[in-house]
C-alpha cells in the first residue's frame, strides 16, 4: 500500500489556543481523503502544514515520502493546491491568470487551454477574473491546479458557497482525477460531499480527530441510530428505533392492517456528527 500523505501526531497552537491536537492519519495513493469539520475545526491550518506553508509545533508530516518542512520549489511543482489565500488576479483574464503560473512552472500553452476546457471554462479565456461568477472563479482556481497535472491535489472547501449543479460538476472532475490514480485531500463541511466522494475520512472538531474510517464504516458504527419509518394507511407517519424493543409494536401494526409502507433510515455522517458533538455541522 503506497501512502501519499502521512501525518504523525501533528500539534499546532496559535498563542494559547491549541488548534491541532495530535493529528495522525495516512492517505493512500489514488484515494480521495476527506477532512470534515465545522468552521474553526482546524482544516485549513492542517492543509497549510501538509503543504509546507506553515510549520507544526510537534509531530511530522510527509507527502510522497518527503518531510513537509523541507520541501523545495521543485517538490512544490508536484502537487496542486486550491485554497482561498491562493489568489486570482482580478484584473487579468482567465488565460492570463493561468499564464502567470504556467510561466513559473514551465508549462506549455496548450496545457492552459486543456485545463480551462477540463473545468468548463473553454470560451471564457478572455473574460476578466473580476467579472467571473463565484462558480467560475472556483473553476479557474481548479484549472490552475489541474494545469500542472499534479499527483497529489489539496482542495480546501472547493465547493463552498457554490450552487448544487456547479458543485456536482466539480465532484465529477475530482472523481475523474481519482480514476487516473491521483490522490486528493479534500476538506469540507458538507457531509453529503464526503459520503459521495471519499474513500476515507477523518472528522475533526476543535482540533481533535473524533472519528475516522470510510463513510460507510463510520455510519455502520452508529447503526443504533437506524430508524423505522412507518407510513400508516390513515396517512400518518411514525418513526420507531430499529431494534428488538419495537418489534412487537411493529408486528401489532401489521397484524391489525394499519401499515402501508415501512422504510429503514440509515444514519448518515450528519447524524453521526450530531451524536458525537451535540452540534450541527452548520456552515
Ligand atoms: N494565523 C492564525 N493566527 C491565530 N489564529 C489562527 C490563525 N489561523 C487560524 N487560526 C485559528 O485557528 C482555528 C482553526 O482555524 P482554521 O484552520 O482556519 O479552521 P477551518 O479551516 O476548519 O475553519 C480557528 O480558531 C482560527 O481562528
Ligand atoms: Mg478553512
Amino acid at each position: 500500500m503506497e501512502m501519499m500523505i502521512s501525518a504523525n501526531n501533528i500539534v499546532k497552537s496559535f498563542g494559547n489556543k491549541k488548534v491541532l491536537d495530535e493529528i495522525s492519519f495516512h492517505v493512500r495513493k489514488g484515494h480521495i481523503f476527506g477532512l470534515l469539520g465545522p468552521s474553526g475545526a482546524g482544516k485549513t491550518t492542517l492543509i497549510k502544514i501538509l503543504t509546507g506553508q506553515l510549520k507544526q509545533d510537534f509531530g511530522t508530516a510527509e507527502i510522497n515520502g518527503l518531510d513537509t518542512n523541507k520541501l523545495t520549489g521543485e517538490d512544490h511543482k508536484k502537487f496542486g493546491i486550491m485554497m482561498d489565500n491562493f489568489g486570482i488576479y482580478e484584473r487579468l483574464n482567465c488565460y492570463e491568470n493561468l499564464k502567470v503560473f504556467a510561466d513559473i512552472y514551465g508549462i506549455k500553452k496548450n496545457c492552459i487551454f486543456n485545463a480551462l476546457k477540463k473545468v468548463g471554462l473553454a470560451g471564457a479565456e478572455k473574460t476578466t477574473a473580476s467579472k467571473l461568477s463565484k462558480g467560475m472563479t472556483s473553476r479557474l482556481r481548479l484549472a490552475r491546479v489541474f494545469m500542472i497535472n499534479p499527483d497529489i491535489i489539496f482542495l480546501d472547501e472547493p465547493t463552498s458557497g457554490l450552487d448544487p449543479a456547479t458543485a456536482d460538476e466539480i465532484h465529477k472532475i475530482m472523481l475523474a482525477e481519482k480514476e487516473k490514480g491521483k490522490t486528493i485531500f479534500l476538506t469540507t463541511h458538507t457531509m453529503s460531499e464526503a459520503e459521495k466522494l471519499c474513500n476515507n475520512i477523518i472528522i475533526m472538531d476543535d482540533g481533535k480527530i473524533i472519528e475516522h474510517g470510510s463513510p460507510e464504516e463510520i455510519c455502520r458504527r452508529y447503526n443504533h441510530q437506524r430508524m423505522l419509518k412507518i407510513h400508516l394507511i390513515d396517512g400518518t407517519d411514525i418513526q420507531l428505533p430499529h431494534n428488538e424493543n419495537t418489534a412487537d409494536k411493529v408486528a401489532e401494526l401489521i397484524r391489525n392492517g394499519h401499515v402501508e409502507t415501512i422504510h429503514t433510515t440509515e444514519p448518515n455522517l450528519e447524524t453521526v456528527f450530531m451524536e458525537l458533538t451535540g452540534k450541527e455541522l452548520a456552515i
